[in-house]
């Protein structure tokens, strides 16, 4: 099933069941200073949450845009290294404003992902809050799912919060377990283990209480539902690909930049990780510039500046010597103007950008690599950097620390 297909049967399925359909948000959140970027669905829906806005509907679904970088969801350095870690992707969600609550969404998710996902129960495992007997119950009564296939975790695992403040609750998250060959091997590894074989695809948070800045939970006007289950995760599933990288959401925009730099991909080979990380980049910076985020030196703009930094530097592990990167996100532009149709006439404004911004660091790189050049042509035998030069050549010109080790 290609993600295309996942995006509408998830949403058609919920909209079958009374959600209306609501469109992705900006990945820059409207008035809410508290967030650096749009990273759940239910950022578009706090202050329904909260009880502030009254909505025509009590039920919604949605597929989210979200990055994941800098701020509190932050997984801007697991990027390249794990099956399934992204800064940009796109959450598929269902929300309840004070309608249905854990009886209804457990249902809802569970009769998805079996009925019209077709996903084997036996490969599926369930968690709940340590605390959450409800749930439990639930999972095993209502849905026959058996005791020793749910688990419990504490606030690290199954608490969840959009930010430092505003709605939180205690959560119930659902994995796929993708078998042996994808283990750590440890003697450890089981269900809850950080490497690639339990795969965690969908979060339902049982939206319970408001955090304020002081950390005191206060209770929501009517509890609600915020569920969150990533596309490309469902799609590493369904396509049954090494990782989200082998899934059609990134196959054409890693094969393009593959004849682009004319270095072939191979998804075991060590250039793996720098084909990764320059389409997961690719795709967050067109988001990103695309929903108005500029390069800067400041906050958001600083993040999307790391982030094509990282991208550019992985670009030169592929051979890329000139500015490549404004041609990528075009790549990305052609995979995702099917679903996101404004995309198509941003193209250029965001081609534009990317290759300004290319432009300057290339000629960074070049001033910090001839820098980089005189000072190691001093270093005696050691070959050991003084910290003030690595230092001098961060601060003062950008030059990444990781491009200064000798
Ligand atoms: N809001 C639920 C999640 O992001 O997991």
């Amino acid at each position: 099933m290609r993600a295309s297909e996942i995006r509408s049967l998830f949403l058609k399925y919920f909209e079958k069941n009374g959600h209306t359909i609501v469109e992705s948000s900006s990945l820059v959140p409207s008035n809410d200073p508290t967030l650096l970027f749009t990273n759940a669905g239910m950022v578009q829906f706090k202050d329904c949450f909260l009880g502030k806005d009254q909505r025509a509907y009590t039920r919604a679904t949605t597929f989210q845009k979200c990055v994941r970088a800098g701020g509190k969801h932050n997984d801007l350095e697991n990027v390249g290294f794990t099956a399934r870690h992204h800064t940009f992707f796109e959450m598929l969600g269902n929300f309840s404003f004070g309608d249905y609550f854990k009886k209804e969404a457990i249902h809802f998710a569970w009769e998805f992902i079996t009925a019209e996902l077709k996903f084997p129960k036996d490969k599926l495992y369930v968690t709940v809050f340590k605390d959450d007997d409800e749930a439990a119950n639930i999972w095993h009564k209502q849905e026959d799912v058996p005791l020793d296939r749910i688990f419990r975790f504490g606030e690290k695992d199954n608490f969840w919060s959009m930010g430092d403040t505003g709605p939180c609750g205690p959560s119930s998250e659902i994995f796929f377990d993708r078998g042996e060959k994808y283990s750590c091997g440890k003697s450890t590894c089981s269900m809850g283990c950080d490497c690639d074989r339990y795969l965690e695809f969908w979060n339902l948070v049982f939206m319970q209480y408001d955090r304020s800045e002081n950390g005191n939970l206060t209770p929501l006007p009517r509890p609600a539902v915020d569920t969150g289950a990533g596309l490309d995760r469902i799609a590493l599933i369904l396509q049954q690909t090494d990782s989200s990288y082998g899934t059609d959401l990134f196959q054409m925009i890693i094969g393009q930049t593959a004849k682009l730099t004319g270095q072939a991909y191979d998804s075991k080979a060590e250039l793996a990780v720098s084909f990764h990380v320059v389409a997961d980049h690719s795709r967050a910076t067109t988001f990103l510039v695309g929903d108005g985020v500029m390069p800067s030196n400041e906050g958001r703009g600083y993040v999307l500046r790391r982030i094509i930094r990282r991208a550019i530097r992985h670009g030169k592990q592929l051979g890329f010597k000139a500015p490549f990167l404004h041609k990528t996100v075009s790549f990305v532009v052609e995979q995702m103007k099917d679903a996101y149709p404004d995309l198509i006439e941003k193209r250029p404004f965001i081609e534009r950008v990317v290759l300004a911004e290319e432009e300057q660091f290339f000629k960074t790189l070049e001033r910090g690599l001839s820098l980089l050049d005189e000072e190691m042509a001093k270093l005696d035998r050691t070959k050991t950097l003084p910290g003030e030069v690595a230092f001098k050549l961060y601060d003062t010109y950008g030059f990444p620390q990781d491009l200064s080790a000798v």
